[in-house]
């Protein structure tokens, strides 16, 4: 495996992401939370960083932990920190420099092997290598950045001042194995088959004969989880679903289905009562969050008290989630962990087992497809865990509810049906607290709004609105009226994030 040291740059994910796309596993550490460095471990990647090696108190790490012993490639900062810290000089860029440049390199050398003459390579960053050392060996250069890439003679040390990681740098793909396979040596065999099998037998040995209890979302990490998990104890893992009454319309019935044609042990249990008593009359969003969360909290420990001699507790939680809470950048941790991890009673005492914790959402999906788990559940876009509360401006009722699940299914049944709901990230509808003057037949009617929304993303973080067709929109906006009874008015949701959030609440 391959280990990367996190500075704290915006790109250190893509790094890890494009060593997996090689079928090569490796992991992000913060620069000062370096793990024991075992045999496994077969080069090391330095990421890039917002900060400046000038500064004095900017990240560092002692090269010497590596240099000579494994193979090591520093991108961007990590090559100004090599230059800075082994007797070079690195100063301000008198321009920033930032997007494409063109990197020649006419000197043979392995880390840039088999890449064309001249490439095109992203920047980003405002330090410059001006002077390097005389072991250093210069191996690329662009107009602009004369140290673009170097070589420690003698040592597989690299450094390279633009990001390989980028799909902008054209063959950084080639760049990125030039290193990890042929310099580190690392067999390309870590697929999702050889994850499926080797957690399997990991999960048989760590958990033995114990019980294991999961909640279920029918969202694809905690599915996806719950079959590794199924794979490896069969029975002895205990899957609850809940129905908090905050599901799209059917879900309740087709996921639960889903589930049990998969084989889980799992128990559905109806709790629409319990979620709609404690959110009779919350308004603000954040008490009607809290009110599920204890609600969830209440359901999911009376049903796992019912199980006897339960030891572990399963859960979904992805990679992201796990960088994000050790992150060298830190605080944003807390934003996600209340929507996946938020809620465990800690006097459950149970251990906890998160199969997933090494995967990004893709690979995930990946899994899922290795797993054998339908389409159905593996593409299904992100539903948030208060569900159509949080898309209910102001009080819930069932009432509402279920206006709202007319809508939404009208929506989304209509995205697949025109084959777009794989073109959107996510979509559903807020039902509005305002009502709207409207006609039908020739009676005035005074009703409520609708807002559709639909976005595209890649991780939620930003988002676009979709560009849905103008005559899909009519149709849809067109089916609502006449069929949702309560509702004369559809308007569509034209607003990005940032500013705008995906959600209304
Ligand atoms: P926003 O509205 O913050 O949404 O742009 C980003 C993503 O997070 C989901 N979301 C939630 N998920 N509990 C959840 O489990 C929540 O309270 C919550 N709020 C937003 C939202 O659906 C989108 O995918």
């Amino acid at each position: 495996q391959i280990l990367i040291l996190d500075f704290g740059s915006q790109y250190t994910q893509l790094i890890a992401r494009r060593v997996r796309e090689l079928n090569i596993y490796c992991e992000i550490h913060p620069f000062n939370k370096i793990p024991e460095i075992t045999p496994a471990i077969k080069g090391v990647i330095l990421s890039g960083s917002p900060c400046s090696v000038r500064d004095v108190d900017s990240p560092r790490v002692d090269l010497d932990l590596f240099r000579n012993k494994l193979p090591l490639l520093g991108v961007c900062y990590g090559a100004q920190l090599m230059a800075h810290t082994l007797g070079g000089e690195v100063n301000a860029s008198k321009h920033r420099e930032y997007g494409r440049a063109i990197l020649n390199h006419p000197e043979h050398s392995l880390l840039l092997d088999s890449v064309s003459p001249t490439t095109q390579v992203w920047m980003s960053h405002g330090d410059t290598i001006t002077k390097i050392p005389d072991n250093f060996e210069l191996i690329g250069s662009t107009d602009s950045v004369k140290v673009a890439a170097f070589k420690l003679t003698g040592e597989q040390t690299y450094g390279i001042q633009f990001h390989p990681e980028v799909t902008h740098s054209t063959e950084g793909k080639t760049i990125l194995k030039n290193f990890v396979v042929d310099i580190c040596g690392c067999t390309q065999n870590w697929t999702s088959e050889s994850f499926v099998e080797s957690t399997i037998r990991d999960l048989k040995e760590k958990l033995g004969d114990d019980k294991v209890v999961m909640a279920l979302s029918g969202g694809v990490d905690s599915t996806v989880a719950a079959s590794l998990v199924h794979h490896a104890i069969g029975k002895n893992l205990y899957c609850i679903f809940v129905d908090n009454g905050l599901l799209r319309k059917d879900e309740f019935e087709s996921v639960l289905h889903s589930y049990q044609d998969m084989g889980l042990n799992i128990k559905g249990v109806n709790s629409k009562d319990h979620f709609y008593g404690l959110l009779e009359g919350l308004t603000d969003p954040e008490a009607k969050r809290k009110a599920i969360g204890k609600a969830f909290i209440d359901i999911f420990d009376q049903e796992a008290h019912l199980i006897e001699d339960v030891k572990w507790l399963g859960q979904g939680t992805i990679y992201p989630d796990v960088i994000e809470s050790v992150s060298v950048k830190g605080p944003s941790a807390t934003i996600k962990s209340h929507h996946n991890v938020g809620g465990l009673p800690d006097f459950m005492k149970l251990k906890i087992v998160e199969p997933l914790n090494t995967l990004f959402k893709d690979e995930v999906r990946n899994v899922g497809r290795a797993l054998g788990i339908s389409d159905n559940i593996l593409k299904r876009h992100p539903f948030p865990g208060p569900g159509l509360a949080i898309r209910i401006l102001g009080d819930i009722t069932p009432e509402k509810v279920a206006i709202l699940q007319e809508v939404d299914a009208i929506f989304i049944n209509g995205l697949k049906t025109r084959g777009l709901y794989d073109q959107v990230w996510q979509a559903g509808a807020m039902l509005l607290p305002v009502q709207s003057v409207g006609v039908m037949g020739d009676e005035r009617t005074y009703e409520r709004v609708v807002a559709l929304r639909a976005v595209t993303s890649v991780d939620g973080m930003t988002a676009d609105w979709a560009h849905l067709p103008y005559d899909f929109l009519a149709d849809i906006s067109n089916e609502i009226i006449n069929r949702v009874k309560g509702v004369n008015r559809v308007v569509y949701d034209i607003s990005s994030k940032p500013p705008a959030t995906i959600e209304w609440e």
